[in-house]
């Protein structure tokens, strides 16, 4: 291939980076009223909190799922603030042997939230813990073996699991089965990121316009993390160049510095979709193969690219592989296949 791949600087990676996620981030909400967008999520976990509450009884375990950068993490926390509990925070591959989750769940305190991030990751003799641990506030653990061997049943707190997942479907089905509240998270709205954007330029005092905020929000992917990164590097260019003010045109400026286009796709995503156009005529053509192609993992490009590119109606998935759509060629300024032949065709 005649490209290079730059992942470990990538701009609008919804995955958290170093500094994004740490609970201390002052553009985190605390509370469902500041939390912007996830309309249907929001009003009914308020419902199943407010029940909690008023039954003084720990809240039913909770399972969030959908594309990552949507504010999972924040949803965790956003509930343990507003049931007056701690939160715990870890993930499925940190937990690595059945002692280790029993010590956390041990240390619970009644009622505690416990967020287990990338649950689908769990190994199996963990998970095996986690089932009489959420279903009955109960571990057994058998030390020793053979005739020395001993089990102990170990009463816990009540406590509420949150789960966050890219891929309910990959959660084993004795595991799903045991979250009462399953949630799942949209991508956001241009006008709902721009009200995001608007939010944490106050916290983070950089003077933006209202058709700059927009400009940033739609080019983010219908990602808040990515909206919020955006923000600060225009910001970086609208004190250089100008003022300081984040207007409409220094927004555009920057993001096209950036080579982040309208729609918010950046190089990659658009040498993916030039790939499967260019080497396999649009596809379809299988996951393995274009990402062997382009070099990437095949989860990678599953969890991280198709999401937005299938959201725009871009990229889809058959049962024979991916293929670009009309939209995707039109996109780059291709001719898209059975369209007659024009004049600014360019790749070919
Ligand atoms: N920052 C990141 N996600 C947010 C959201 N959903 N609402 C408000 N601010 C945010």
């Amino acid at each position: 291939m005649d490209f290079e791949f730059d992942l470990e600087n990538r701009i609008v990676d919804p995955q958290d980076i170093p500094g994004d996620s740490d609970l201390e981030n002052p553009l985190r909400p605390r509370s469902l009223a500041e939390y912007i967008g996830q309309e249907k999520a929001k009003e009914n976990l308020s419902v199943f909190i407010e029940a909690a509450k008023l039954r003084r009884e720990s809240l039913d375990h909770v399972l969030l799922y959908g594309p990552p950068g949507l504010g999972k993490t924040t949803l965790a926390g956003i509930i343990a603030n507003e049931l007056h509990v701690n939160l715990r925070i870890t993930s499925g591959p940190a937990i690595e042997k059945p002692g280790d989750l029993a010590a956390l769940l041990t240390n619970l305190n009644p009622g505690d939230v416990l967020f287990i991030d990338e649950i689908h990751r769990l190994s199996r003799s963990v998970e095996e813990i986690l089932y009489p641990a959420m279903e009955d506030f109960a571990i057994d653990i058998i030390t020793g073996k053979g005739q020395m061997a001993a089990s102990y049943h170990l009463p816990l707190p009540r406590f509420t699991l949150v789960g966050a997942t890219t891929r309910a479907g990959q959660l084993s089905a004795p595991l799903r089965d045991r979250f009462g509240v399953v949630l799942r998270l949209e991508m956001y709205t241009p006008e709902e990121l721009a009200r995001i954007v608007t939010r944490s330029a106050a916290i983070l005092e950089i003077p933006v316009e209202q058709e700059g905020a927009l400009e940033v929000a739609s080019r983010s992917r219908g990602t808040p993390r990515i909206a919020n990164r955006l923000l600060k590097r225009v910001r970086d260019f609208a004190q250089v160049m100008s003022d300081g003010v984040i207007t409409y045109e220094t927004a555009k400026v920057a993001l096209d510095r950036l080579e982040i286009d309208e729609l918010g796709l950046d190089g990659n995503d658009r040498r993916i979709l030039e790939t499967m156009i260019r080497y396999y005529n649009g596809g379809p053509v299988g996951l393995e193969t274009l990402a062997a192609a382009i070099g990437e993992e095949a989860v990678t490009i599953e969890d991280v690219y198709e999401p937005y590119l299938m959201q725009i109606g871009f990229l889809s998935r058959t049962p024979r592989g991916r293929c670009a759509t009309h939209a995707a060629y039109l996109h780059l300024g291709l001719q898209p296949p059975g369209a007659a032949p024009s004049a600014q065709q360019t790749l070919f």
